[in-house]
């Protein structure tokens, strides 16, 4: 008897995210190859009493299936959060989503026929590609900071262009204001969905937020927003990743489709998450503890690259980010190949994350995603270390 194969996507995927993803279970490792947020930063107690608020006064609300599109309550509050001067949202823009790894999900199942084109920000995020990769897209890489980069050709054609303009993940870096507004022109032009997809907007250790893309696009016009920009929005990074609650925020027609998308995928998310947001945005919760994570992230956003400075000069070049996550460090050594090197570092009790998985070909070999968030100062120095003593032993061949 031989079973059915399995669908061929799967065989697209690579042995070195399995790698740095199992990486968890070794003993005394510095994991500094995750994207994950220090768990102290979480409000227990609070998020605890919300729960419990949630269950007990609303049981018939939280404990059947919500709406495919979300609470209204919530989908009101979202649209006013995210409303200014010159950008009129309402409900009908607002999807609540299973967190923003659902948006990126959703987007592909509206978005892509089998072999479709995305235009994307290289290199890009990892899940984004995972989760577009059943379509088997062919992917358009943008790389804004290039010189003479034209954004009509980039997007011109493309089903979607994907973008990450607050701290890129996995380079940390941050779209300037000029590139947004070029960028928005852009897909006013083409008629190219823009996506920005924001984790890490409310990231910011220095220098004041720039104005979102979603924003740079609105009209001014009275009226739901109908711009060209799809935007996602999650409380993984500024309240916690566990309650999955995310947003998409967009015009009606998106909406629509996206809603059609998701009764396919998951009908609902959890009544339960949306009244605990609700309540944290109404009792003004994520703005209360963001001061304590922006001191704890900035900090080790200074240890990391105080430490990086002083071990790993001679091998890396990176700029220090001005918020997000991670620092991108790319080899000065063309034939140093950061596959090789994961291998190694995991033997010398650190772990980093190989350009490869953010690169839709799996083909750049020369950089490293360093995570600076999990770990205190100490243990960032000390992954430092083991990973400069990783790089001497692979490059003088004794690994
Ligand atoms: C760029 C980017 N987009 C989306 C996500 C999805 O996060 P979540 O599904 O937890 O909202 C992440 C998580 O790390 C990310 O880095």
């Amino acid at each position: 008897m031989s079973r059915p194969a399995f669908a061929s996507w799967l065989s697209q995927t690579n042995d070195v995210t399995q790698t740095f993803l199992n990486a968890g279970q070794i003993p005394d490792l510095i994991n500094l190859a995750g994207g994950l947020p220090d768990p102290s930063i979480w409000p227990v107690e609070e998020l605890a009493q919300l729960a419990h608020k949630a269950v007990a006064e609303h049981p018939e609300a939280v404990l059947a299936y919500p709406p495919i599109e979300g609470f209204a309550e919530l989908r009101h509050l979202i649209a006013q959060r995210f409303s200014t001067g010159g950008l009129t949202l309402t409900r009908q823009n607002v999807l609540i989503t299973t967190a923003g790894m659902q948006g990126l999900d959703l987007v592909g199942k509206a978005l892509l026929d089998q072999g479709g084109l995305i235009a994307a920000q290289s290199p890009a995020y990892l899940g984004a590609l995972d989760a577009w990769r059943p379509r088997l897209p062919s992917y358009r890489p943008i790389r804004l900071q290039d010189e003479g980069f034209d954004p009509v050709a980039a997007l011109d054609g493309a089903q979607f262009c994907y973008c990450v303009p607050n701290f890129s993940n996995p380079t940390g870096r941050l779209v300037d204001l000029p590139m947004r507004q070029a960028m928005v022109e852009a897909a006013q032009q083409t008629g190219t969905w823009l996506v920005e997809d924001d984790p890490y907007g409310m990231l910011y250790y220095d220098g004041a937020p720039l104005p979102r893309l979603l924003e740079l696009s609105a009209t001014g016009k009275p009226g739901p927003y109908d711009g060209p920009v799809i935007y996602l929005g999650t409380l993984s990074k500024g309240l916690a990743p566990g309650l999955r609650l995310g947003w998409v925020i967009a015009a009606p027609e998106m909406i629509t489709a996206l809603i059609t998308a998701k009764q396919g995928s998951d009908m609902c998310t959890t009544g339960i998450s949306q009244q605990m947001a609700i309540d944290a945005f109404k009792t003004g919760l994520p703005e209360r503890i963001l001061p304590h994570i922006l001191d704890l992230y900035g900090s080790r956003r200074n240890a990391l690259c105080a430490a990086m400075a002083e071990h790993l000069t001679p091998w890396f070049d990176w700029q220090v980010p001005q918020g997000g996550m991670f620092v991108w460090a790319r080899a000065k050594d063309p034939a140093l190949d950061t596959d090789k090197l994961l291998k190694v570092a995991l033997s010398h009790g650190v772990c980093v994350t190989p350009s490869s998985v953010f690169d839709p070909e799996g083909q750049d070999r020369g950089a490293i995603r360093v995570n600076f968030t999990l770990n205190p100062a100490e243990r960032l120095a000390e992954g430092t270390r083991r990973l400069a003593r990783a790089v001497d032993a692979l490059l003088s061949g004794k690994a």
